[in-house]
């Protein structure tokens, strides 16, 4: 049987020690995952690479580190608790399906955002049974995507976040006191997130606990065309794919939408966007994701039809990736207006606005949201090469900066003046900043291999003519091509 692409991703992951499920000996729990010790450096160099980005390069964005258990009254005021369902149908068998996916996936149309009642007309209308056992579905109910707990002897009800986003606005007086920010600023988090998934799927591209890292931009509402990144960001490229294409292609019973190519500037200046910072957000996304190795014409942003946005969005458009199994969203960026910090005014009865020119106002906001997780897969998936004719094994083209190692060292043979040269070699680059790799176990050539697998970009071999010469050999994972250098060149040689 030919393997799909999820699962020779998988198969390599599992064995290399990316990613595996949660309490595999105990039979493991669905939706759960692990980062092995390879996976981890992949989702530590991501995080870094955003944080330098979004971060680090820009002096309005602060970065917090919040709770994930918060108590029951702040998911009341943001709307989860009444809101945050996914619709679900049960058979008699107990088998529960997530019913809007369901439907898109038996009749390729878009079902998200529809009520219960709409579901369950196009159920009996064409006839959909359990994906499972194939008996009758049930009645279409709303499913709480929120875990609750209870904590400590008071026993008092609360819940694990299902987004970053809460403590931002949560901590949003405080950080700007204590930073003294003035609109525009941001303020960023990156963090686990808990939701109740009806069908975790696709390894971790739908999981139960996942990362998200997500910033929230508080914007004086009368300079949301003001952004400070625009001059900088204009001329980049967008994929857009129109509210107006995805009327025109379900009239048609299809899901299948072509983009339009338009510049930041463009974007903004032709209304395809709400305002000059949502372009920019975007342009911003479409910079990172170059970095990714991921292929321009595999990410687009897709303006999220009006069933499928809330009743207070200014404009949403989700930065899809597409994946073996189809286009997905991996980040949702939101024009949020003033409804979180109106809401938990609300909730908490303090205020949240500030003061601008003697005015009170209540900062208006854009939110992207990027899923670590589903990140990481859609890396995978698109730096995956498959084994050929000239190489026998699989492996992973991942840009220098997010491969697990710059480099592998290796002495050819087990002798130990090779041994020697090769840990000085080791220790040398180490110190030099380059997080490196030694493995002196098995032939060299299924070190290459293991190597490979992972996505090392370079493998520096150790041999006898390093002890005459002073040389070594690097080889290259992309091209498996070998050139000879001086030892003293080979740390320079290295850089990113
Ligand atoms: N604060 C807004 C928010 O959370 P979202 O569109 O629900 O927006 C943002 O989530 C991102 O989080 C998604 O684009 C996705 O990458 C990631 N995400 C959401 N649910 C997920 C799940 N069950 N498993 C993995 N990633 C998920």
């Amino acid at each position: 049987m030919v393997k799909s692409l999820l699962d020779e991703v998988m198969t390599v992951s599992l064995r290399r020690g990316i990613l595996y499920p949660s309490a595999e000996i105990y039979g493991g729990l669905a939706g759960f995952y692990d980062f092995g010790p390879i996976g981890a450096r992949i989702r530590n160099n991501l995080i870094a690479l955003w944080r330098n980005r979004f971060i680090e390069r820009r002096d309005i964005v602060y970065e917090i580190s919040g709770n994930t258990i918060l108590p029951s009254p702040v998911f009341k005021a943001s709307g989860h608790l009444d809101h945050f369902t996914d619709p679900s149908a049960e058979c008699q068998k107990g088998h529960v399906s997530r019913i809007d996916q369901l439907i898109e996936e038996k009749l390729q149309i878009h079902a998200e955002g529809k009520s219960n009642k709409e579901l369950a007309e196009i159920i009996a209308q064409n006839k959909i049974r359990c994906p499972v056992c194939g008996d009758p579905l049930g009645e279409v109910k709303s499913f709480g995507l929120m875990f609750g707990t209870n904590v400590g002897g008071e026993r008092r009800q609360a819940f694990l976040r299902p987004e970053t986003a809460q403590n931002i606005f949560l901590g949003f007086k405080r950080v700007q006191t204590a930073t003294r920010a003035k609109l525009p600023f941001g303020v960023a988090q990156i963090g686990r997130s808990y939701r109740n998934e009806i069908s975790p799927r696709q390894s971790i591209v739908r999981v139960r606990e996942f990362s998200q890292m997500e910033i929230e931009y508080f914007i004086d509402p009368n300079q949301m065309n003001e952004c400070p990144f625009f001059e900088e960001l204009s001329g980049i490229k967008l994929n857009l794919v129109t509210q107006e294409e995805q009327e025109k292609a379900a009239k048609k019973k299809s899901t299948d939408y072509s983009s339009i190519q338009v510049t930041v500037k463009d974007a903004y200046e032709k209304k395809y966007v709400p305002n000059q910072w949502m372009a920019c957000t975007l342009g911003d996304e479409v910079v990172f994701f170059q970095e990714l190795g991921i292929p321009e014409n595999a990410v687009r942003f897709r303006h999220m039809r009006p069933e499928e946005t809330p009743h207070y969005s200014g404009g949403n458009f989700d930065l899809e990736i597409l994946f073996s199994f189809g286009w997905k969203e991996v980040i949702g960026n939101a024009y949020r207006q003033d409804h979180d910090l109106r809401s938990h005014m609300n909730g908490s009865k303090k205020d949240l606005s500030l003061e601008l020119e003697g005015k009170k106002i209540i900062p208006h906001v854009i939110e992207p949201s990027f899923g670590i997780d589903r990140m990481i897969y859609a890396i995978l998936e698109h730096t995956y090469r498959p084994k050929n004719k000239s190489r026998g094994w699989s492996w992973f083209q991942f840009p220098v900066n997010l491969a697990p190692y710059h480099a592998v060292i290796l002495p050819l043979l087990n002798r130990p003046e090779l041994e020697e040269a090769a840990r000085r070699l080791y220790q040398q680059c180490k110190l030099q900043g380059h997080s490196i790799l030694y493995d002196d176990r098995g032939r060299i050539g299924r070190r290459y291999a293991r190597a490979d697998e992972i996505g090392i970009p370079k493998a520096v071999t150790i041999d006898p003519q390093t002890l005459d010469d002073q040389t070594a050999t690097i080889r290259d994972r992309d091209t498996a091509q070998q050139t000879r250098h001086l030892l003293s060149e080979i740390s320079i040689l290295l850089k990113p």
